[in-house]
């Protein structure tokens, strides 16, 4: 009968049999899927996985040092960590469009891997954490066609690795399960989704590394305070937006013109239809009240109550 246990030995053996010797490549983006994909054949073949992680400089507050700290320093995993912040900010110069911008972060990344995939000799297999779901929706998906979603088929062409999917049969609550039994912490299991291009398209408009900044620090406030109130688990996603808006405000005696940061915070089921969150008054007083006081060009908080459809979750 099926249980976890049994499903990850069923899934050793058989990741066993078909890498035999061979070397196994990952990318790892630090999301649930491509973390459990990782834990799990790390579990099957050690060392002869070896994982790549691109920091493309559009990651949240802390977060490469927390992949880093969890697969290097926990599971003691082969991970090769990619700074290609530059890299990937001088291809983003002067583009404000935000499909645009979507498909130069994706194919940066191909790139980016390709380069490293090359120097690493004798690699056979490729491991994506492709679950059940994006099987089915990249086929009938509507929104796939609004929004070039990249999780599926961003393979290159001329890579050529077998690909190894031991995660294709779930659904993303198992994919959880799954890698709470592997020894995969919380913070990762429980991650919420987080694009791709990550603050690239929270960003709106032109990327600067000064926009970056802002998102990133007060997108770190809010993480931190939602979790304080304990409303992490009841809120599907939640972060913060940086529209080009300047607007004029007053701190102390002196006349400010600063930026206006937005609050996006959903509930919802699938990622298909949402609901703005009821984060309580004194909760988002509190956000509200951090993000001016400690992140410069910050000078006014906006809340968006619009639910999916008719707005998208993300503000591009
Ligand atoms: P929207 O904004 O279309 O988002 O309502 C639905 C879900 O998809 C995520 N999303 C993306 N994920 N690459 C991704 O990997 C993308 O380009 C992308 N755009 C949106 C979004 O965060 C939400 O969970």
């Amino acid at each position: 009968d099926w249980t976890m246990a049994n499903f990850i030995d069923m899934e050793v053996d058989k990741i066993r049999n078909q890498v035999g010797d061979r070397k196994v490549l990952c990318a790892l983006s630090g999301g649930v899927d491509s973390s459990v994909v990782a834990a799990l054949i790390h579990k099957a073949i050690g060392d002869q996985l070896t994982c790549i992680f691109v920091d493309h400089g559009l990651l949240r507050k802390d977060e490469g040092e927390t992949v880093m700290r969890t697969f290097r320093d926990q599971f003691q995993m082969n991970i090769i960590k990619i700074d290609a912040q530059d890299r990937f900010l001088s291809k983003l110069t002067g583009v404000s469009d935000p499909e645009q911008k979507r498909k130069i972060i994706g194919n940066e990344f191909i790139y980016v891997f390709d380069d490293e995939a090359e120097k690493i000799k004798d690699i056979d297999y490729l491991a994506q954490g492709t679950l059940y779901t994006d099987i089915v929706e990249s086929g009938t998906e509507t929104a796939q066609t609004i929004k070039s979603h990249h999780n599926v088929g961003g393979l290159p062409e001329d890579m050529e690795f077998e690909l190894i999917e031991p995660l294709n049969t779930l659904f993303k609550d198992e994919v959880r399960a799954l890698g709470t039994e592997l020894g995969v912490p919380d913070d990762i299991v429980w991650r919420q989704p987080f694009p791709g291009p990550g603050l690239g398209i929270r960003v709106l408009g032109e990327i600067t590394p000064q926009k970056v900044e802002i998102v990133r620090e007060t997108d770190a406030i809010l993480r931190e305070e939602i979790r304080n109130a304990g409303l992490e688990r009841d809120i599907w996603q939640f972060f913060t937006v940086l529209p080009d808006i300047q607007s004029v405000g007053v701190m102390g005696d002196a006349r400010t013109y600063d930026y206006a940061i937005g609050i996006r915070a959903v509930t919802s089921v699938d990622g298909m239809t949402s609901d703005w969150a009821r984060i309580p008054w004194d909760v988002l007083e509190k956000i509200s009240t951090r993000m001016v006081n400690e992140v410069s060009h910050v000078n006014r908080v906006l809340y968006d109550v619009t639910s999916k459809p008719p707005a998208t979750i993300e503000w591009e």
